[in-house]
């Protein structure tokens, strides 16, 4: 049997993830104005022309909000091998295919496992089912409160014609949260009306699947709302998919990836005026402190990104009174050598407001730029992740150049000319088009790194959203081998990923008449513009790829963030560990 808890943190803005304190950050800035932060700020970078910015630590209260510490609840998961008949509990969620439902001529299932809990209920669960014309599908759940069994209630989930994905399980982890939620349950059991023909392989990645589908179905944001219904749920059991510890180190992936999607996704739901650049530097270092056998921060402030020549990515933070943090996470597997050194880099505008090129008019979103730091929470939610499960053989760099997009006098001009760390000028002919800016200099510092793979990640272009609709990410790479890997890991990871074309034509576009390129070519191609953009600013040799998430990064029916991109990274970093 195995039995792993699963705590569904709510390590955001808590002091959880920070041993050493006991304070949550905002508190310390409310009632000690004058404390300098612990990770590597000097006092220069409260300095902005000179003037010291006593209010830079003012904005961190803007609207006096605070995210609340809630009391985060646990799930135990357990794999066992006992007789669905015979579990007790609140409910026995059984997952089905369109094809596990074929009854035979005296309108019986023919599945064993819906075969004997009809047998247990007299009949009444085939009855019940075709009542409630439940055929299935995948999204169709209906719980039923029969007679007859250990548990108090049968739940059928649709899985579909045939479920054989990642995300088809991680979706019937959801719908098994919601039922538990909707019927206040407690303990539940999840079964699949087939497994047997599953490999051992995929009976692993399959429970891990659930595991995580449960855990971020049961996971609510209520740290901003003040009256909020927790979730009764305690413990899962994974029935019908085995035991032992392979299936125990699975789950505790799962737990581990599971809790580094929860801070991503805490990360992007923040309000800009919560999570300003020098909070996300504040969080990532947290996250190095954490998990301090393994990774390490740096942080580098204005002045510190100054001698480095960051100048498109200072350009970018010029308007704004948060200064910009530049954060640099490094992960070092506890023992062995390092076989494969790898670096993340993630956008990480706290808030993109267009600049003076400023988004207006209906669709331009931009009650919704909080999410333009999505990329960056990617890249630490992989971190959090990373430092927990401590993968071997493997460096891996975690790079954002956080800073938010913003107008004011001191802010960037469209017209302006600015001089990238690998010294290419940049006219800008939209200030809008800012994350392929604050990239430029994070691709370059990343390639300084010695990493021989760059994935970097961002919420870069509505092109790509037009392109590819709301839950598909674009991905650009001149390396075929890179794509393979990468789209691998993200049907692993059961997120949504296409290549689209890095089509140098393009470029044609992006020349300037005094600069070395122009920041923007146009409406048309305008993901594969972007793509080429940052090309200009990773060296060569590397194996780079660019995957631009605008679109899946936010759930609009959800009104939330998708935490999307962390579990295709870590599947990535672990594979190409030893
Ligand atoms: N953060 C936006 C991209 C974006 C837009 C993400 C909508 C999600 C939804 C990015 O900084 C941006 O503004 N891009 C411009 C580029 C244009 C000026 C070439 C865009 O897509 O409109
Ligand atoms: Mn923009
Ligand atoms: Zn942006």
């Amino acid at each position: 049997m195995v039995a792993i808890v699963v705590s569904l943190a709510s390590t955001l803005f808590t002091a959880a993830a920070s041993p050493s304190s006991s304070t949550t950050l905002l508190t310390k800035l409310r009632f000690a104005p004058s404390l300098r932060l612990s990770f590597a700020v000097t006092p220069l970078s409260y300095r902005r022309g000179g003037k010291l910015m006593a209010h830079t630590i003012a904005r961190a209260t803007l609207g006096l909000t605070q995210p609340s510490a809630i009391e985060p609840p646990k799930i135990s998961f357990a794999a066992k091998e006992i007789d669905v008949t015979e579990w007790k509990g609140d409910i026995l969620a059984v997952g089905v295919t369109e094809k596990d439902l074929t009854k035979d001529e005296s309108s019986k299932f023919e599945n064993p496992i819906l075969k004997k809990l009809d047998s247990h209920l007299g009949g009444l669960l085939a009855e019940a089912s075709s009542e409630e014309d439940f055929t299935g599908k995948a999204g169709q759940s209906t719980v039923l409160r029969l007679p007859g069994l250990g548990s108090k209630r049968v739940g059928l989930i649709g899985l579909g014609q045939s479920a054989s994905t990642a995300a088809a399980f991680r979706g019937l982890g959801e719908a098994v949260a919601a039922a538990a939620k909707a019927a206040q349950a407690c303990d539940v059991a999840i079964v699949l009306a087939s497994s047997e023909g599953l490999s051992a392989e995929s009976k692993l990645s399959t429970a891990s699947a659930i595991v995580s589908g449960t855990v971020l179905g049961t996971h609510e944001d209520n740290r901003y709302k003040t009256e909020s219904k927790k979730s009764n749920l305690k413990s899962v059991d994974i029935l019908g998919l085995g035991s032992g510890p392979e299936l125990e180190k699975k789950l505790k992936y799962a737990e581990d990836l599971s809790s580094g999607i929860i801070f991503g996704k805490e990360l992007v739901n923040s309000p800009a005026n919560v999570l300003t650049p020098g909070v996300l530097a504040e969080e990532a270092s947290k996250i190095a402190a954490a998990y301090s056998d393994v990774l390490s921060a740096k942080i580098l402030n204005e002045e510190q990104c100054k001698e480095l020549k960051m100048g498109s990515y200072l350009g970018v933070a010029a308007a704004s009174a948060n200064p910009p943090h530049f954060i640099h996470l490094t992960y070092k597997p506890p023992s062995g050598p390092v076989k494969t050194k790898l670096a993340l880099v993630g956008k990480g505008l706290t808030f993109d407001s267009g600049g003076y090129n400023i988004k207006t008019g209906p669709g331009c979103s931009i009650e919704l730029m909080k999410f333009d730091m999505g990329g960056s929470a990617a890249v630490l939610g992989a971190a959090k992740a990373l430092g927990q499960i401590k993968p071997p053989g493997v460096e891996v760099h975690f790079i954002v150049a956080a800073c938010e997009n913003m107008i004011s006098g001191t802010g960037m001009r469209p017209g302006d000319i600015v001089t990238a760390s690998n010294g290419k000028t940049i006219e800008v002919n939209n200030t809008d088009a800012e994350g392929r800016l604050t990239l430029a200099d994070a691709l370059v510092y990343a390639s300084n790194q010695g990493a021989e793979k760059i994935v970097d990640l961002a919420t870069l272009t509505g092109a790509c959203v037009v392109a590819l609709g709301p839950s598909i990410a674009g991905v650009f790479t001149p390396s075929d081998d890179l794509a393979t890997e990468v789209l691998t890991a993200s049907e692993a990871g059961g997120e949504k990923l296409w290549r689209l074309p890095l089509e140098d034509s393009y470029w044609e576009s992006m020349k300037s008449g005094i600069a070395d390129m122009v920041n923007t070519g146009g409406r048309q191609g305008g993901a594969i513009t972007a793509a080429l953009f940052l090309k200009q600013f990773v060296d060569e040799k590397i194996q780079w790829m660019h995957i631009d998430l605008a679109g899946p990064v936010w759930d609009d029916k959800k009104r939330s963030a998708t935490g999307f991109g962390i579990s295709t990274l870590v599947e990535w970093v672990v594979k190409n560990s030893s």
